[in-house]
């Protein structure tokens, strides 16, 4: 009866057995298999260290005095390479046992006085596995909280709201090692709430389509399925703003319950950190639109400029064949390259006369301005470098840096073009606007040195059909 119970238990923890006596090994094996144990035995100390070394056990049972080595030489070899394994060594006589000390040196759990019966033993042994269980418990918290400072800088720099759900679900599931998942996120924006589902596997069984509160009723109260773990989602208000809940296929171990819980309190506030980040890029982006607005508006002359370059970077991107977060990516830096000009005196910006070398200095330095207004917020990060190199010819004789060729980014240069282009086709209070077809002209006569001549060649092609061109930039009045 007393064995029936604890079968199951024991069963989860291996023993080993070496003595040089088969008899000996016999006898304990039989004991401890009828108490529920796994248990192997070994007559050979040489071949009983190398089964520790190429299997696991978690307790061993030897006796001191084998041949050809004795009890405590096995162990000086196992303790090399195994420190875990739980050891309890048999002796013949009181006498005959080892000194306290190579006891305790060899980390040896206990030893026991060989007699007809077991008793003592099993006790010994049960003792072991009390404290195997302890250490496995401690354990598995050590490996959970790893696991979740591993999961955790990823999540908290998750910084676009369209990716962040795909990514925590994923991540928990991942964690969890479970199949089924289900997340649903209510984003507070400017007008209402964007709200989202994710769903991975077969995701929860009804849990789709219900609002926040209906999945909090829907998942609380008594009797709910044991292999679903779920909570809610809260910002630093307490306010709900998404609903967690991942399926295992069997019951979950107690590690898992307690990552999970671990998770959502790290995942709530990484969320919330989320909302105020995008809050923070929104009425950044708003406020650089203010910006580049005043900068086009400061001058007659420019007027729109921001948006011709942006729109013709863009297309000379997509000629390139470039992938569609690239075309953007320039197509942004097109819009705000010259927001840096709103750190520049007017009388300097927009004057009639001809500049001295200082006041055109200070002009130089607004590439650098733009990009330090636009590294502020990582919503810009991707295109401050572009906006930096704006001014960078393919000579080197450009500004800020002076870089050369391909030093340049691909970006820049597209932008380079766009910008310069514009330029030439406008009018400006210094020179009159050229025709296309001079613009084209000086196009191909700087390429290679102010421009990327390959870049310059495609750029002549796209404005060829400049009707075109023209209708659609009238078409779009903000880009
Ligand atoms: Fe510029």
């Amino acid at each position: 009866m007393r064995k029936n119970k604890r079968d199951f238990i024991n069963s989860a923890f291996t023993i080993l057995t070496l003595d040089d006596d088969p008899i000996m090994t016999a006898t304990l094996q039989s004991y401890f298999q009828i108490a529920g144990y796994h248990i192997d035995v070994e007559n050979d100390p040489y071949k009983a260290i190398e089964r520790i070394r190429n299997c696991h056990y978690d307790i061993l049972l030897l006796d001191y005095l084998m041949n050809p080595i004795c009890g405590d030489q096995v162990v000086e070899e196992i303790r090399k390479f195994d420190r875990d394994i739980f050891i309890i060594l048999l002796t013949g006589h009181k006498s005959l046992a080892p000194p306290i000390k190579t006891i305790r040196e060899l980390d040896i759990q206990g030893y026991y006085e060989k007699s007809d019966r077991f008793d003592q033993l099993e006790l010994l042994v049960e003792s072991c596995v009390k404290s195997i269980r302890q250490l496995r418990t401690i354990r598995g918290y050590q490996d959970s909280t790893a696991a979740l400072i591993e999961a955790m800088p990823q999540i908290y720099s998750l910084e676009n709201t369209n990716c962040v759900g795909e990514n925590i679900l994923n991540k928990i599931i991942e964690l969890l090692n479970c199949k089924n998942g289900f997340l649903k996120l209510n984003f507070p924006k400017d007008e209402g709430v964007e709200i989202q589902e994710f769903i991975v596997g077969e995701g929860i069984p009804g849990a789709k389509g219900l609002t926040l509160n209906a999945l909090a009723e829907r998942f609380s109260g008594k009797n709910q399925d044991e292999t679903i773990f779920h909570a809610g989602l809260y910002d630093e208000r307490e306010n709900p703003i998404g609903f967690l809940a991942v399926g295992f296929e069997q019951a979950p171990t107690i590690f898992q319950s307690q990552l999970f819980q671990l998770f959502v309190r790290q995942c709530s506030s990484a969320l919330s950190n989320t909302q105020l980040l995008s809050k923070i890029n929104r009425s950044y982006y708003d406020m650089i639109q203010v910006i580049r607005q005043m900068v086009d508006a400061k001058d007659i002359y420019t007027r729109g400029h921001s948006d011709r370059v942006a729109y013709f970077s863009y297309r000379l991107a997509s000629a390139l064949k470039k992938d569609e977060s690239f075309c953007e990516r320039v197509k942004m830096a097109g819009l705000f390259h010259d927001v840096g000009k709103i750190g520049i005196p007017d009388e300097i910006l927009i004057s009639d006369r001809k500049l001295t070398a200082e006041e055109f200095g200070i002009i130089k330095l607004h590439p650098m301005k733009s990009h330090s207004i636009l590294s502020v917020v990582s919503y810009f990060k991707e295109i401050a470098p572009i906006v930096l190199q704006h001014h960078e010819r393919i000579d080197g004789l450009g500004y800020p840096h002076g870089l050369k060729g391909e030093a340049i980014c691909e970006e820049a240069r597209i932008v380079a073009i766009a910008d310069a282009f514009d330029a030439m086709i406008s009018t400006r209070r210094y020179s009159s606007a050229l025709s296309i077809s001079e613009a084209v002209e000086q196009l191909r006569i700087y390429g290679g040195t102010q421009f990327d001549s390959h870049m310059a060649e495609v750029f002549i092609e796209v404005i060829k059909d400049w009707d075109k061109l023209t209708a659609e930039l009238e078409l779009c009045d903000k880009l």
